[in-house]
């Protein structure tokens, strides 16, 4: 039996991406072909993959194959859960082309698909043999996108890389590559240490609580994610300086990163009705409540358990 190579991958990616990775291929007579994964948050779905399973097997995929996925944080979940699941598991590498997936979603081994009754609630935790990352690849991303990838990036400067943030206050900016090497050293320490997310690991989830009930409350219509994460975290600094723990400053500087990287400051007008539902929503997802990650200076972070719904509710605005 022979390795084959099967991509995963949106056709407009592939076409930008493949050029680098299939000469090394061809040299070595190793043979690949292509499946098309839809992306969008929308198209995370178990029917798509359904499909890609089914081309895979169509295609005679045994074994031997490996899945190599190449794109975005859609294209990596989806992917690496068709992977997990063929034959009980293929061989998978991670080739993220979105900020967000380089920075973030391509570490850590989560993978899955949305579900009608909540995001990301069908998965499994399969790592990569290799996560290949390439800022080069970045190039092509629309604004939007890399706006969205610079929030999780503010996120983990604040979770664990104090140096980070202030690079990424200072101008000119750091250069690409250097805030995505920093950001996976970051997420892979703090994936080894709670690689199946029981406890230290949500540390990650920084600026998400608040970030995903405004998302919710707006029906996933409103705001881009990386936009609602930036909010979570002004949010999140706002309770920690009510509260005595952070000083004022890091909520200042902060928002001047977001504003500096493309993204809202000010958090939209938002039913609190729907707001507070989102939130109790997630509450019960948890087995113990709600847990709250409140920041206390770049580079050290706490959770907690004792956030009150008004307390959040009442961050969201200075
Ligand atoms: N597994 C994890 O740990 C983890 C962590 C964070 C987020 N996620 C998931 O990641 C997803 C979001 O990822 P995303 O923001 O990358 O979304 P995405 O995969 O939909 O990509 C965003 C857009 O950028 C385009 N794109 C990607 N690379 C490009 C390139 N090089 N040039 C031009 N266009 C390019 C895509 O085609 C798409 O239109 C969400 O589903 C989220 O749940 C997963």
């Amino acid at each position: 039996l022979e390795t084959r190579v099967f991509f995963l991958s949106p056709a407009h990616v592939a076409r930008l991406a493949l050029p680098r990775v299939t000469p090394s291929l061809d040299e070595r007579s190793v043979p690949w072909s292509v499946i098309h994964v839809e992306d969008g948050d929308e198209h995370k779905t178990m029917q798509q993959v359904e499909r890609i399973v089914g081309e895979l097997a169509e295609a005679g995929a045994s074994r031997d194959t490996v899945a190599v996925t190449v794109g975005g944080g859609v294209t990596g979940d989806i992917g690496g859960f068709a992977a997990s699941m063929y034959m009980r598991g293929l061989p998978f590498v991670q080739i993220p082309t979105s900020l967000l997936a380089q920075v973030d979603a391509s570490i850590g081994g989560k993978v899955g698909v949305n579900h009608a009754r909540a995001k990301n609630l069908v998965g499994a935790t399969y790592q990569p043999h290799l996560v290949l990352t390439d800022p080069a690849l970045l190039d092509t991303l629309p604004e939007r996108e890399f706006s969205n990838g610079m929030a999780e990036a503010i996120k983990t400067a604040i979770v664990g890389d104090p140096g980070l943030f202030e690079r990424l206050a200072q101008t000119p900016g750091p250069v690409i590559d250097d805030v995505v090497a920093a950001c996976v050293r970051v997420k892979a320490r703090v994936v080894e240490g709670d690689p199946f997310e029981r406890d230290s690991r949500r540390v990650l989830n920084l600026g998400h609580t608040l970030g995903h009930a405004l998302e919710a409350a707006l029906s996933y219509r409103g705001l881009p994610h990386g936009a609602a994460v930036g909010l979570g975290l002004l949010a999140a600094w706002r309770i920690a300086v009510a509260r005595g723990v952070a000083e004022p400053v890091w909520l200042e500087r902060t928002r001047e990163l977001l504003g500096r990287f493309g993204l809202p400051t000010e958090a939209p007008a938002v039913d609190e009705a729907s707001l507070r539902a989102a939130l109790q929503l997630d509450k019960k997802r948890r087995a113990g409540g709600l847990t709250f990650v409140l920041p206390l200076r770049p580079g050290r972070v706490e959770i907690v358990d004792d956030v009150a719904e008004r307390e959040l509710v009442a961050a969201l605005h200075d």
